[in-house]
């Protein structure tokens, strides 16, 4: 069985990617009687990023792909979609996994790799999530609802922001006196291995 090509869409510090680069190193997504490989093949990020430098340490193509800011808003994020598409199917991608990735994707990509993009939400969903809901935002109104347990969501990526199917969830208390920074900092170490365990899901999941 070959190995199924995981493009990994990023926009930030790449912690996430980090640990997907650590998993791979480590034999996590080796392939086994029932199930598929994966290798992440590549690495795109829509902007500037310390997770481009990280793929580059790994030896992984990464790519910068910034939204076109003469479109306008809707029509940015269609084509950044669509030149997106064009690299994943290029590259033969059977898994994207945005891992800090801020731009909105939609139109054909959705449809083509529908059930197999995934993306990892710092909350527990369907609560605080949405258009407008990530980084510290998600954490702050998490504290301000008065909520006593936090944590992150990896799910499959619909039309919807954040909406599609969950694969699973990872929790953390949310302790008296938090500040968004403190919660965030203990979600980020459950995303990380929440991160790796869903794409060795997925990767059950791939027959090939
Ligand atoms: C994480 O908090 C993730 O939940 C959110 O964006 C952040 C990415 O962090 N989607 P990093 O770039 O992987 O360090």
């Amino acid at each position: 069985m070959n190995d199924v090509n995981i493009l990994v869409l990023v926009s930030g510090n790449g912690t996430n990617l980090q640990a997907l680069i650590d998993a791979e190193r480590g034999g996590r997504f080796r392939g086994g009687k029932e199930h598929s490989g994966g290798r992440i093949a590549a690495v795109i990020s829509d902007r500037p990023a310390r997770a481009l430098d990280r793929a580059e340490e790994a030896g992984i193509p990464a790519y910068t792909e910034m939204p076109r800011l003469s479109l306008e808003p809707a029509e940015r994020r269609r084509e950044l979609s669509d030149r997106i598409l064009g690299i994943a199917r290029r590259m033969d991608a059977e898994l994207i996994v945005l891992a800090g990735f801020l731009s909105i994707l939609e139109g054909d990509i959705i449809k083509t790799y529908e059930g197999k993009i995934i993306n990892i939400h710092p909350s527990l969903l369907p609560k605080f999530g949405g258009k407008g809901m990530y980084g510290e935002r998600v954490h702050r109104a998490v504290i301000e609802a008065g909520e006593k347990e936090s944590g992150c969501t990896v799910h499959i990526v619909d039309a919807g922001t954040d909406t599609g199917p969950v694969i699973l969830r990872r929790k953390v208390p949310v302790l008296d006196g938090d500040s968004p920074a403190a919660l965030a900092g203990r979600i980020h170490d459950e995303e990380h291995i929440a991160i790796t365990d869903a794409v060795a899901v997925m990767l059950r999941r791939l027959k090939k």
